[in-house]
């Protein structure tokens, strides 16, 4: 989908009265002023500052501190590399050159046979890599941040402090692993699709299509992958010592994974949720009322995502002192983003480690929906400094490239800030956030994570867009060549893989990622169908 017709407002800074109390705030803006315009490329201000710590490198504990297989960037998938305590995978081959024999001069060697000033010259260093972020003041280059009052600025700076003092507790990421084990059911299975791929061969103009598989998140606890982290969050609401969670939810995936952990940990659990979405994910609303939940119904604006999200920014600010808020996507003031992308990153961990068995390699191509961008920099973030390995994120392309008719904030957007992060965000010439539109209500959302517009930016993720349409046909697709009614969000990447997957040879291998099950969407999906049968005849 292209950006033709979008209007691209002046100011980065641009947010709509209806994107809540805290999205236009800068009273505590971070030293790098959002309104800044882009220089260059996004990664030169990522160049590593030995004065600011990285929270990457210091958050990661590392294999030989005895660190549990699911915390981040440590899990059972890392792939060759050393083993437990630093022991080396090979046997403790060692493959550096043997001193006592003459080999090739050394730099040191060169150098001291030489006096000339140049050679004093460090080596130049080395670009910072793309999973180096964000930096010390939440910023993916020049996205992220913090735009919040400042009622709510000490509950993210504690929600920060909790969670770098976790990083490096092994105790925390083994209760952790324990959960996702023995309560949530990981790991997931990778699957291979191959009626789905006979499908696409089908359809190939080759005769070859590339093998589709597909990462089983529909297949965990409550069906879809918003749990891995709402027990991560739960973990640090229990650290932090309080004892109310609220969450918004568009799609209910996120409000029932909350209402969850709240049932499992004892705590009181609100939920806010779009009209409009209470409508159409009924099923959903139901359970987390089952759960324990209170589901507050949100009647602003378009009664969607957004609105839920505004409402649950309001509520925390005037109950910080005993809340947390469990936001549900990698969306949101720093420290979210991050902590949210680390909880779902054992996605991609998962399926790399499954793809180096099963495959005996990587993928050529990950392919994700994006709503907020959760599930999609969950199974990305592990794949991104691979970069032979295709990235594909998919927005809703609605009902086309029309004003308020799609949510395709990467494809059509411009950046701006919402909902306390300075991202791409679907917004008018005035800088009020537009009105968007899918049939799926995970995807029904003007704004996106700010890792996102980082990838975006480098040139790293391809993002494209699919249109209700084509996500309907992947829907009823999957269901009857696999027998698996994937969630509505999911089928905007199953829609794309399948079109991926005819331009590929055989040989090559596409993962997707089955965010969730569509169980929730049975009712609308089939309101949907029968109102375009309707229309064509
Ligand atoms: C099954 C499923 N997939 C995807 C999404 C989109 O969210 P995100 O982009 O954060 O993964 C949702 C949101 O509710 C969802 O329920």
């Amino acid at each position: 989908m292209s950006a033709a017709g979008t209007p691209q407002p002046n100011s980065p800074q641009a947010s709509g009265p209806d994107s809540g109390a805290v999205s236009g705030s800068q009273s505590h803006a971070p030293t790098a002023p959002a309104n800044q315009p882009p220089r260059g490329n996004p990664l030169q201000s990522q160049q590593p500052n030995s004065n600011q710590p990285n929270h990457n490198q210091q958050r990661r504990p590392g294999p030989s501190s005895g660190g549990p297989n699911y915390g981040p960037g440590n899990g059972p998938s890392n792939g060759p590399g050393p083993g437990p305590n630093g022991a080396r995978r090979d046997g403790g081959r060692d493959d550096r050159r043997d001193d006592r024999r003459p080999g090739p001069p050394t730099m040191e060697a060169a150098r001291s046979r030489r006096s000339d000033p140049r050679d004093l010259i460090p080596a130049k260093p080395k670009p910072p890599k793309l999973s180096d972020v964000p930096d010390a003041n939440g910023r993916f280059g020049k996205f992220g941040g913090r735009y919040v009052p400042e009622t709510l600025y000490s509950a993210l700076d504690q929600l920060r402090a909790t969670y770098d003092e976790v990083s490096s507790d092994p105790r925390f990421w083994d209760d952790l692993s324990d959960l996702l084990r023995s309560f949530v059911g990981r790991s997931t299975p990778l699957y291979p699709a191959q009626r789905l791929t006979a499908f696409a061969r089908s359809r190939s103009q080759t005769g070859e299509a590339a093998t589709i598989w597909l990462k089983r998140e529909d297949l965990a606890h409550t069906g879809a992958h918003k749990i891995n982290n709402t027990l991560g969050q739960a973990l640090l609401t229990r650290r932090m010592g309080k004892k109310r969670i609220i969450a918004e939810t568009g799609a209910g995936q996120h409000g029932v994974a909350s209402a969850t952990a709240a049932a499992h940990f004892g705590f009181e659990c609100d939920v806010y949720m779009g009209a409009e979405d209470v409508r159409r994910q009924k099923l959903n609303v139901t359970r987390m009322k089952l759960l324990g939940a209170r589901v507050i119904e949100v009647e602003s604006g378009s009664k969607t995502l957004k609105d839920a999200t505004n409402e649950a920014m309001r509520d925390w600010m005037g109950s910080v002192e005993h809340t947390h808020y469990i936001i549900g996507s990698v969306v949101g003031p720093d420290p979210f983003p991050r902590i949210v992308r680390d909880f779902q990153s054992i996605i991609g961990r998962e399926t790399k480690s499954q793809c180096l068995r099963l495959l005996n390699g990587l993928p050529a191509a990950v392919v994700a929906c994006v709503g907020g961008g959760s599930n999609a920099a969950g199974i990305f973030y592990d794949f991104v400094d691979d970069t032979n390995v295709q990235l594909i994120g998919v927005e809703a392309g609605g009902r086309g490239n029309v004003p308020g008719g799609h949510a395709a904030s990467l494809s059509a957007g411009s950046p701006g800030v919402l909902h306390g992060s300075l991202s791409y965000v679907l917004q008018d010439q005035f800088g009020q956030t537009a009105d968007v539109h899918s049939c799926s209500a995970g995807l029904d959302y003007p704004g996106v994570g700010p890792e996102h517009s980082y990838w975006k930016d480098a040139g790293r993720v391809r993002y494209t867009a699919v249109t209700d349409d084509q996500a309907l046909d992947a829907f009823t697709l999957l269901a009857s060549t696999e027998g698996i009614i994937p969630a509505l969000e999911t089928s905007h990447a199953l829609a794309e893989a399948v079109e991926l997957a005819q331009k590929l040879p055989k040989d090559k291998h596409i993962v997707v990622c089955l965010s969730g099950r569509g169980d929730k969407d049975v009712d609308e999906a089939s309101r949907l169908l029968a109102l375009r049968s309707n229309k064509s005849r």
